[in-house]
Parts: structure tokens; C-alpha cells; sequence
């Protein structure tokens, strides 16, 4: 384009008037070429900046992985993203102006129409299922609904989002894999606790039984020797030897002595199988699976009997000191109790493993209505940092493979279903002191602790 002339010019032969009125038009017409020079750029930049603008939309729109239908009022459809126009199987020019109805499945219709109604009441509508019908078969979207108003703020129409169900299938189905593999691996570790708890009580009374089935075994051996002399001397009497012939056999076969140690070898057999009888019969009445049976008990003999099967295999050199009455009689689960004793006096010798001192004190009182039990070690004592989650399920501070961190939380549980408490605290000349209360006697319902929240 060629420019207008900028300066004016004279014409010759025109007059003076008629000249200026010519540099008039001659300027007019070089400020609306200006103007319009002017209005082309503007219209250029605006038209740069709405092709960016949309070109930032699309890019939006065909990122998005969920499906985006535009409906207007009378549900259809205005406007698609390149997920719904793949779910569809058309292109996006084809699916304007098109009743989105014809596009779902025949028992999403009623759903649709209730979407439709509801925009234009203004509702939206949030995770309704719609069965889109695509070239793949039904493609099923739960969507959320938003009204679209206009400049004057008429609902014009509706924008569908629909998120794939088959992704939020397998989102479920990944959550509900996850989900299951944890509670796989708490079971395990539940599991775990309770072969380590069975593993120790089996080692304790392995250890216990120890002793006496060798006693009993040692005195049969000596009954044999006892025996094979008495009948090798019945059996000269009954063949008639003579009586200084039966006075050298008698003297050669330790006769009087085989008969003198009879009865105490027999007492002490007798002895050593009591002693099995009373272990098994322990065994029995503290390992079993009560559930729902509460009975009387003495809290004394149970506390000694889980010291005595944890603490002696395992820490020969344990100093146990009891403080304990005579009986403690009380009223609960002796199955569940023993299972605690026992895990507060594992916890104990853990601890007190590699300590130069070890020593495990017991003590067991009455008071106020409640029995209250301590059990101190000599161990390092809790780290206050840690004091506060010693009783939370799976919080353990030893290595992979030596604690569980179940005991406690489950003894807490079983001295709360009690109607008791179960405290932790560090003893102030060290070492670690676990307080267990119960209800005594006669005097469970006045302490037992107030049930609900407290005011
Ligand atoms: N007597 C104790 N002395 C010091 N720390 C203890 C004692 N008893 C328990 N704890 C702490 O409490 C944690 C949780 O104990 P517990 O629930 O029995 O699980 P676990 O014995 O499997 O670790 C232990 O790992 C330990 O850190
Ligand atoms: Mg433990």
C-alpha cells in the first residue's frame, strides 16, 4: 500500500480558497488512514490474544482425562472435550446441536432428564451415573452437574464433568488391595505377638517341667537298680541258699540300703509328678481362652506363676523380690491377667538386658477398694519421648523381629475390660514402673472407673 501524500501541494491554476480546501481533504483523508492503520493493529493484537486464549482452552479441554459436555436447556449439546468426543466416537463439530440423550444408554435417560430439570430449577446434580454409548460399547461416567448462567444470570444450560467409572473402579479396587494388605500385615503381626507370647510360655514351662521330670526320672532309674537287686536276692531265697550264703549276698547287693532309700525314692517321685500335676493344671487355668467367664482367683499365685515361666528361662541371673500377701483374691479373668503379667515381666527383662543390675520387684496391695500391683525393673527406664505412645498398637522401640509392639496395647485392653487401669512411669532411682489397679473384692463398683465422658 502506497502512503498519502503528507505535505500539502499547490495545484497550479486553483485559487488561494480552493487550495486550502483541498489540504483539508488531503488531511482528513490522511487521519482516517491513520485511524484505520490504527484499528487494524488493535484488531490483529485482540485477535492474537483470543486465538492464544483459545488455544489455552483446547489445550485444557483435550488434557483433561475426564469427560466435558456443554448442554443448553433443552439438553443439547453445545460443547465437547476431546475425552467426551473419543468416548462418543464422534467428532465435536457433528455433536454440536445434538440431543445429548441419543447418546446415552436407554437406562440413563431417566437419570438425564432428572439432570435437565434440575438445572433448570438452578440444582446441579453430583456423582450420577450416566452410560455414555461409544463406539467401544457402554462407556460409564459418574458426573457431577454445574447450571451455566448467562451475562444477565439466565440458566442457559448445564456443563456435565463425568469421570470414567472403570478409573474410579480401579481406584476403589487399589485402595481396597491396599487396605487389605495392611490388615494382612497387622494380623500377621497379631499373629506374631501371640506365637512370641505362646513361644515364651511354652520355654517357661518347658524350663519349669524341667526339674521335676528329672527328679522323677533320676529316682526311676535308682528304683531299677533297687529292683533288679531285691528280686536277684528273692530269687537265692527261693532257691533255698543257705542262711550265710543270703548274709554275703545281702552285704554284696546292699540289701538294707536298697530297702532303707525305698520309700524316700518313691516320696520323691511322687513329689516330682505333683509337682508336673500343678504346672499343667497352671498351664491350664492361666493360658485358656476365657472369654466371657469371671471367676475368683488368687492374684498372688498367677503373678508368681508368670515371673517364675518368663523370668527363669530366659535371665538366670534375675533377682525377683515379691511383695505380695500370702493370697490375693479377686475377681476376674485369670486367662487375661496371666497374659499381661506376663508381657509386663517380658517388657521388664528386655529392658533390664546388659543392665548391671537385674532385679524385678512385685508388689501387690490393697487399697481404697482397688488391688493395685507395681512392677519395677532395673532396666534404663522409658525415654520421656516415647513415654506418651508406649501403649499405642504397633509402637516399639526394639529391632524388627524382637518386638511387635502389640503387648501393651493389648494389655491395656484387657485390664481396662476388667474394669481396671494400666499406667507407665519411670522410677525417680531409675528403671521403669508399670502400675496395674483392678477392682477388689466387694469394692469394684464404688472405684471401678466412671464409664462415658466425664464432665
Ligand atoms: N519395662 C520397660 N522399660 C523400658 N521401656 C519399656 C518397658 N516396657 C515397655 N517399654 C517400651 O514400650 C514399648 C512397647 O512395648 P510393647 O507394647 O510391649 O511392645 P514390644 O515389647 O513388642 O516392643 C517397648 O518397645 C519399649 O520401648
Ligand atoms: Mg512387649
Amino acid at each position: 500500500m502506497t502512503g498519502p501524500l503528507s505535505q500539502p501541494f499547490s495545484v497550479p491554476g486553483l485559487l488561494p480558497d480552493a487550495e486550502s480546501a483541498w489540504i483539508d481533504v488531503i488531511q482528513k483523508m490522511d487521519e482516517t488512514y491513520a485511524n484505520l492503520v490504527a484499528q487494524q493493529v488493535e484488531l490483529e493484537r485482540k485477535n492474537a490474544e483470543l486465538e492464544e486464549a483459545q488455544a489455552f482452552i483446547a489445550s485444557v479441554l483435550g488434557a483433561m482425562t475426564d469427560v466435558l459436555i456443554a448442554c443448553d436447556r433443552d439438553g443439547r449439546i453445545e460443547q465437547t472435550n476431546p475425552a467426551a468426543e473419543r468416548a462418543l466416537g464422534h467428532a465435536g463439530r457433528d455433536l454440536i446441536g445434538q440431543p445429548l440423550r441419543d447418546h446415552l444408554a436407554p437406562d440413563s435417560h431417566g437419570a438425564f432428564a432428572r439432570l435437565c430439570s434440575a438445572a433448570l430449577q438452578r440444582e446441579g446434580g453430583s456423582d450420577v451415573e450416566l452410560c455414555l454409548r461409544g463406539p467401544a460399547g457402554l462407556f460409564p461416567v459418574s458426573v457431577n452437574s454445574t447450571v451455566r448462567y448467562d451475562q444477565r444470570g439466565h440458566a442457559i444450560g448445564m456443563v456435565l464433568v463425568g469421570r470414567p467409572v472403570g478409573e474410579l473402579r480401579r481406584a476403589y479396587r487399589d485402595l481396597a488391595a491396599a487396605h487389605e494388605g495392611l490388615k494382612q500385615t497387622q494380623q500377621q503381626l497379631v499373629h506374631s505377638e501371640k506365637m512370641a507370647s505362646l513361644g515364651r510360655l511354652v520355654a517357661g514351662v518347658a524350663h519349669e517341667l524341667n526339674n521335676p521330670i528329672s527328679f522323677v526320672y533320676g529316682n526311676a532309674h535308682a528304683l531299677r537298680r533297687y529292683v533288679d537287686r531285691l528280686t536277684a536276692y528273692l530269687d537265692r531265697v527261693h532257691a533255698g541258699a543257705t542262711a550265710e550264703e543270703l548274709a554275703v549276698l545281702r552285704r554284696d547287693l546292699r540289701i538294707d540300703r536298697a530297702r532303707s532309700d525305698l520309700p524316700a525314692t518313691l516320696d520323691g517321685m511322687l513329689e516330682g509328678t505333683e509337682r508336673v500335676r500343678d504346672i499343667v493344671a497352671e498351664l491350664r487355668r492361666f493360658s485358656s481362652e476365657q472369654k466371657h467367664a469371671s471367676e475368683r482367683f488368687d492374684l498372688t499365685a498367677l503373678l508368681r506363676s508368670a515371673v517364675t515361666w518368663v523370668a527363669k528361662a530366659q535371665m538366670a541371673d534375675l533377682i525377683v523380690v515379691f511383695d505380695l500377701p500370702e493370697t490375693l483374691d479377686i475377681d476376674g479373668h485369670p486367662g487375661h491377667l496371666h497374659q499381661v503379667a506376663m508381657n509386663l515381666v517380658q517388657n521388664a527383662i528386655d529392658a533390664m538386658t546388659g543392665a548391671p543390675c537385674k532385679r524385678l520387684e512385685l508388689q501387690g496391695r490393697e487399697r481404697g477398694g482397688r488391688v493395685v500391683v507395681t512392677v519395677r525393673d532395673t532396666g534404663p527406664g522409658i525415654a520421656p519421648e516415647v513415654i506418651g505412645r508406649i501403649f499405642d498398637p504397633f509402637f516399639t522401640t526394639k529391632p524388627v523381629g524382637k518386638g511387635t509392639g502389640l503387648g501393651l496395647s493389648i494389655s491395656y485392653q484387657l485390664v481396662r475390660d476388667q474394669g481396671g487401669t494400666l499406667t507407665a512411669a519411670n522410677h525417680p532411682e531409675g528403671g521403669a514402673v508399670f502400675t496395674l489397679t483392678l477392682p477388689a473384692i466387694g469394692g469394684a463398683v464404688a472405684a471401678a472407673p466412671a464409664r462415658g465422658p466425664q464432665r
